[in-house]
């Protein structure tokens, strides 16, 4: 063997090396998807019951009760999750999500220069307290096919409070029941 094959033999380990490598790479690059930020399927843990929770075991929920873990001050902090994509203020613009002002007592996807996915459209609604909360507990498990692309409110707190604080910008507030 003479110094002109071993260097053959060198530069060929190094070339298989950099391509085994350079596949890995690659394939890392192609396949490397983007893990959801929830599973596709969640396994439902029993929850806890306890006192402050308005939802019974059947899953209807008792609006006044529920409207009673809110504040009007914790809803502005839980909007901030919601103004990436919508203003609530009065002659606000829409941005991602439709204007918010008077939302509540409105029907669902009335706003006439905003274009709405037909999920929520077909979906036609009131925003009642009811209905509001079953949306943004998940929102496109609640309606299929929409275009609010929102994880959800896990806590009852964060949905009563933000429902107030959408409530309380409009010219016809809805009144507690
Ligand atoms: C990532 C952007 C985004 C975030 C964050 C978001 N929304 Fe939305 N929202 C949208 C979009 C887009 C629509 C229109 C949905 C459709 O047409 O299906 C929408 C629609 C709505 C509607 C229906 C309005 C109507 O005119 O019928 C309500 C109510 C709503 N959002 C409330 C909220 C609240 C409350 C939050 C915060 C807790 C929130 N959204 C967070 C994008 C967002």
């Amino acid at each position: 063997m003479n110094g002109f094959e071993i260097n053959k033999i060198v530069a060929a380990i190094i070339f298989t090396v950099l391509v085994v490598f350079g596949i890995e790479k690659i394939t890392d690059l192609v396949f490397n998807v983007e893990k959801p930020s929830e599973a596709a399927y969640v396994v439902e843990a029993p929850t806890i019951k306890n006192v402050t929770s308005a939802s019974s075991s059947a899953g209807v929920v008792d609006i006044k009760a529920f409207l009673a873990l809110g504040t009007l001050e914790h809803g502005q902090k839980v909007f901030k999750k919601c103004s990436a994509c919508h203003v609530v203020a009065k002659g606000g613009k829409n941005k991602i999500g439709p204007v918010l002002y008077g939302v509540l007592g409105k029907k669902s996807a009335s706003i006439k220069d905003y274009k709405y996915s037909k999920a929520l459209v077909a979906h036609g609604k009131v925003w009642s307290f009811a209905e509001m909360n079953s949306y943004l507990i998940k929102p496109q498990a609640h309606i299929k096919g929409t275009k609010m692309a929102f994880a959800g409110l896990k806590s009852e707190k964060d949905r009563a409070s933000v429902i107030l604080y959408m409530n309380s910008f409009s010219d016809n507030p809805l009144s507690s029941p």
